[in-house]
């Protein structure tokens, strides 16, 4: 009889691997507020970039209200929170430190770890310090190694309170928005424009993955040093016509593939026929992962149109379910992203640093959530490692272009009073993580 309860209990509470980290993530500028010294401070000035003219100001004024938002992570009964570091708070003028910034950031770290809350930290979650862009960004010859002094500072400082550290939030979107689609500091559009801060990117990641992996190595200080890379699914619109097809599978190389690949091989491979043939050795980025941080929202099909600068649309599927922005909500894409990791990059651990959808009524968010943990447990079942969950966000945020209008949050936030209020997927996604998935 107790063996039946006992493989009941089993087949019924779907619990995850015994470690299993839930966590929910942020980064610095969408949630601080008064990040005056970064590109984008002096970006969302021009009327045209921002949805309704947003302008991020105060943001979430998480930046004062440190203890609040550790009892919002404490209610969700996470046991990690992905959180950013602000490079342009810390080194305002070059080579120029805050010291009082820096100050702030450790009074946060230490309430974290007070309550028993792992910090994951990113340097770099999209904004950069305006001086560094004034002097070429990523693109600069510089860029490796201040990003390395900045990154030198912060571990120095934070090390022994963080052992998983994030360098770069999702290059590639970075480099799309900013360099191809002109949407996004530094506003160009240029393919050809967007090889010398690729390239920048790749070195600097690695320049700080050596540095960190030195400096706790002296102090005897435990790390793990990743990226959270974005990845879509990419699928023919028309999956019998050969041009869709084939768009569906460069775009995919191009968008998925090419910035982890780099960090493997420790070279940059670009191709695009009749456009773009590149192949740059980075040798001192090879293997510079320790686990491969996927930030996952949607898929999208892939449907050709000549009148299409880069010959393609990429469109939501008809009828598909979608967030508020219209992304398709398509959990099994999560798993097909696994699956190719686990195969293409073997023995990388798997973090999902970013998983969300803005639904500002919050009628779509508890199903989100259970249908992407069930498939992320159905991964872990067929032996793929995955060791990580966070759920973005924490709370409602400021969009990048899109403003305060998508409402990503856990808890939901009221740009007047700066009031956070638990939406109803709070109370289920607390209620999951703190059973270790049993409540999924
Ligand atoms: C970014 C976040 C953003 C989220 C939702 C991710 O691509 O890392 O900064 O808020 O997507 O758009």
């Amino acid at each position: 009889m107790i063996g039946v309860i006992v493989l009941l209990t089993l087949f019924t509470l779907p619990a995850f691997p015994s470690g299993f980290k839930w966590c929910a993530a942020t980064s610095a500028h969408q949630i601080e507020g008064n990040n005056n010294a970064s590109d984008w401070w002096l970006w969302e000035l021009f009327p045209d970039h921002i949805r309704n003219g947003d302008f991020s100001g105060m943001a979430a004024d998480h930046w004062n209200r440190l203890e609040e938002d550790t009892a919002l992570l404490k209610s969700l009964n996470v046991t990690d929170y992905r959180l950013g570091i602000e490079w342009a708070k810390i080194e305002p003028k070059k080579g120029h430190w805050d010291f009082s910034a820096l100050a702030h950031y450790l009074e946060e770290l230490l309430l974290l770890r007070a309550h028993n809350i792992r910090p994951i930290i990113t340097l770099n979650h999209f904004t950069i310090p305006q001086w560094f862009l004034d002097q070429g960004g990523w693109a600069s010859p510089q860029a490796p190694e201040l990003f390395e002094r900045y990154t030198r500072v912060i571990y120095e400082t934070f090390g022994d309170l963080a052992t998983d550290w994030i360098t770069l939030n999702e290059p590639l979107g970075y480099l799309a928005g900013g360099y191809l689609l002109g949407i996004t500091p530094p506003g160009l559009k240029d393919i050809y424009k967007a090889i010398p801060p690729f390239v920048g990117m790749i070195r600097a990641h690695a320049a700080a993955y050596h540095a960190i992996h030195r400096l706790s190595e002296r102090y005897g200080w435990k790390a793990r040093v990743g990226v959270a890379h974005h990845f879509k699914v990419y699928e023919a619109y028309n999956s019998i016509n050969p041009t869709d097809r084939i768009g569906a599978i460069l775009i995919d190389d191009l968008a998925n593939v090419s910035f982890p690949r780099a960090l493997w091989e420790g070279r940059l491979r670009l191709l695009l026929p009749g456009l773009l043939n590149i192949d740059i050795a980075v040798p001192e980025a090879a293997k510079t992962q320790d686990f491969l941080g996927v930030n996952y929202y949607e898929r999208k099909l892939v449907k050709f149109n000549s009148e299409s600068p880069i010959f393609y649309d990429l469109v939501t599927r008809e009828g598909a379910p979608v967030s508020d922005l219209g992304w398709e909500i398509y959990p099994e894409g999560l798993g097909k992203i696994a699956l190719w990791l686990s195969s293409a990059y073997p023995g990388l651990p798997i973090f999902v640093t970013e998983n969300g959808l803005d639904d500002a009524s919050d009628s779509k968010r508890v199903k989100f959530i259970r249908d992407h943990l069930s498939v992320i447990k159905a991964a872990i079942d067929q032996g793929i490692h995955i060791e990580g969950y966070c759920h973005w966000s924490l709370m409602d945020n400021f969009e990048w272009v899109e403003g305060f209008t998508p409402r990503f949050g856990l808890f939901e936030v009221d740009y007047n009073t700066f009031e956070r209020r638990p939406r109803p997927s709070a109370q289920v996604f607390a209620e999951i993580a703190g059973t270790n998935g049993a409540g999924l």
